[in-house]
């Protein structure tokens, strides 16, 4: 009685392990041994609900999981469940990105990075994405690492501002939501655009005149960056420089 119930559970394990992402590797990187998803693969949320999702891509026999290798639901990318289709895909990705694993192709998951980025962006993790201290420097150095590309460099650094955007005329909280609540209330120095090869371009506002002393850095790293050319790099914006690094950068 045991022993085919033993010889169907392994069977079963042996047909799981076998199983391979197939024919669309986006979102994928090689362990060693097999393609397997990256958390990029899963990092977004679908725009349709998930139950909507679960309908259209039905699973294949489980959804992809991050570092697994489940075969997406096989209409995530194609016609047929073979040949690949680009078409299905982009569906796909629009919609349900997250079930199909298909994060790291969507627009806002999907541009360069800055060439000199003060952060490793391939180490940038969720945590980061969501803390009011990594925010802003993700935002222009590694857009694509929190889904920040379609921002334009702009995020609110802390996440809640948007929950309510009265906080942004509120007599007494300017000081905080200049500072928390660029996005939400506006308060980005600068325009900044993606430029056709994605990398962010700035307009620096117009410099502040002379002065003789700067605000202190907020960054202990400035003396390193300057070096690197941060101060009169235009990729960051007067306000971000600023922000960062007034006295070492020397700016009023
Ligand atoms: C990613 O998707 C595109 C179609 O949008 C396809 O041409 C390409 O081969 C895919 N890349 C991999 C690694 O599967």
């Amino acid at each position: 009685m045991l022993a085919p119930l033993l010889f169907v559970f392994f069977v079963g394990l042996a047909s799981v392990a076998r199983a391979q992402i197939g024919k669309d590797l986006n979102c994928t990187k090689n362990d060693g041994t097999d393609d397997v998803y990256t958390d990029r693969a899963l990092i977004c949320s679908n725009t349709q609900k998930d139950a909507v999702c679960e309908v259209l891509y039905p699973k294949n026999p489980d959804y992809p999981t991050v570092g697994g290798k489940e075969a997406r639901p096989s209409n995530c990318f194609s016609k047929d469940g073979t040949e690949l289709d680009q078409d299905m895909q982009k569906t796909a990705a629009a919609t349900c990105a997250k079930t199909c694993g298909l994060c790291c192709i969507t627009d806002a998951y999907k541009c360069d990075d800055a060439k000199f980025p003060r952060i490793k962006c391939s180490g940038v993790t969720n945590a980061q994405c969501q803390s009011p201290e990594w925010r802003t420097i993700i935002a222009s150095d590694c857009p694509s690492a929190c889904g920040f590309c379609n921002e334009g460099g702009c995020v609110d650094s802390v996440v809640e501002c948007a929950n309510d955007r009265s906080i942004c005329t509120t007599v007494g909280m300017q000081d905080f939501v200049n500072q928390y609540c660029q996005k939400t209330c506006d308060r980005c120095a600068s325009t900044t655009a993606a430029n056709s090869n994605g990398g962010a371009v700035t307009t620096p506002s117009s410099g502040g005149g002379s002065c003789t002393s700067y605000q202190a850095d907020s960054s202990t790293a400035c003396a390193s960056w300057a070096t690197n050319g941060f101060c009169t790099n235009t990729f960051y914006t007067l306000a971000q420089r600023k922000a960062y690094c007034a006295r070492t950068c020397r700016i009023c």
